[in-house]
């Protein structure tokens, strides 16, 4: 068994934050609007919310007055959201946000019950499966649309290519799915197995794949990426750690000089009833 790593720090969500709102898919909003009923204020509950990026890429993008219930398990993660507000609406209309300390995997329905949206944006690949089916529970009984960004899929592309890329990929994705004290985690399977679950239930589900595209004006994350994927890839798989000492170091050094295009596959979900 691996250990979880349980923290995901806020200087990484604040770096990737311009790649994830080149990434995230407007269209899926559109059809979300279409979606809402009439209500005074929508109420929506970001799962997972890191330091709010979700919440400042929607809340803009969404008409009338919003209340955001940010929920997260890391409360300095919510501390740095609380402080970084989103808003105002599409319309000028105010956005108020409140945190709550939370496990997302012990949620229960009626912490959903006023919601009018749910959203959660790279988390469910950090799920087990019997985490996802709770969830994908207590948001069908929340009966509101559900957006679920920028998920990895475990398709990773790598200009100029190399014929170690795949070796570390592979590896990369096993640690994804490792074992944890919580069961095995989903990793790459985890989009599959949202729009299973959710289908299964009678939903409808909207896919969309929204990779990043990292190339030289993102040097900066590109480099921390590859760092965080080689890493991961090292833990899972010694040999290859051993193996790869100077496939590292090169390909580190052509992301920090902006030499590596960097393509990193993600999706996107919304469900609607
Ligand atoms: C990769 S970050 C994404 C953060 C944010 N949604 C974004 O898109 O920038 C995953 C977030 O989920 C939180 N998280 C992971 N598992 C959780 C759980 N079981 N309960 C609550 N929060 C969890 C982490 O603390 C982290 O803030």
């Amino acid at each position: 068994m691996i250990a979880e790593r349980t923290r995901v720090s806020g200087e990484w969500l604040d770096l990737r934050e311009p790649a994830d709102v080149a990434a995230r898919d407007a269209e899926l909003v559109e059809s979300l609007r279409r979606h809402l009923s009439s209500t005074d204020c929508l109420v929506i509950h970001d799962l997972g919310c890191g330091t709010g990026s979700m919440g400042r890429w929607l809340a803009p993008l969404l008409p009338g007055p919003q209340n955001w219930v940010l929920h997260d398990r890391d409360e300095d993660l919510l501390d740095a959201a609380a402080a970084e507000h989103p808003g105002p609406a599409a319309d000028g209309a105010s956005v108020s946000v409140e945190t709550r300390a939370s496990d997302i995997a012990l949620l229960q329905a009626d912490e959903l019950a006023d919601a009018t949206i749910i959203t959660a944006s790279a988390l469910l690949d950090l799920l087990t499966r019997d985490e996802l089916d709770g969830l994908i529970d207590v948001c069908m009984k929340a009966a509101c649309p559900v957006l679920l960004s920028l998920s990895v899929v475990g398709r990773v592309d790598l200009v100029p290519a190399d014929p170690v890329d795949s070796r570390v990929a592979a590896a990369f994705d096993l640690h994804q799915r490792r074992m944890t004290e919580r069961g095995r985690l989903l990793g790459p399977d985890a989009v599959a197995a949202a729009v299973e679950g959710f289908r299964q239930r009678g939903a409808k589900v909207l896919l969309r794949p929204t990779p990043w595209r990292l190339g030289a004006a993102e040097a900066d994350l590109a480099a921390e990426w590859f760092t965080g994927w080689i890493g991961a890839a090292c833990e899972q798989s010694l040999e290859l750690a051993s193996e790869t000492v100077s496939y590292a170091r090169r390909r580190l050094a052509e992301a920090r000089a902006g030499e590596l295009a960097v393509t990193v596959g993600h999706a996107d979900l919304l469900v609607l009833r």
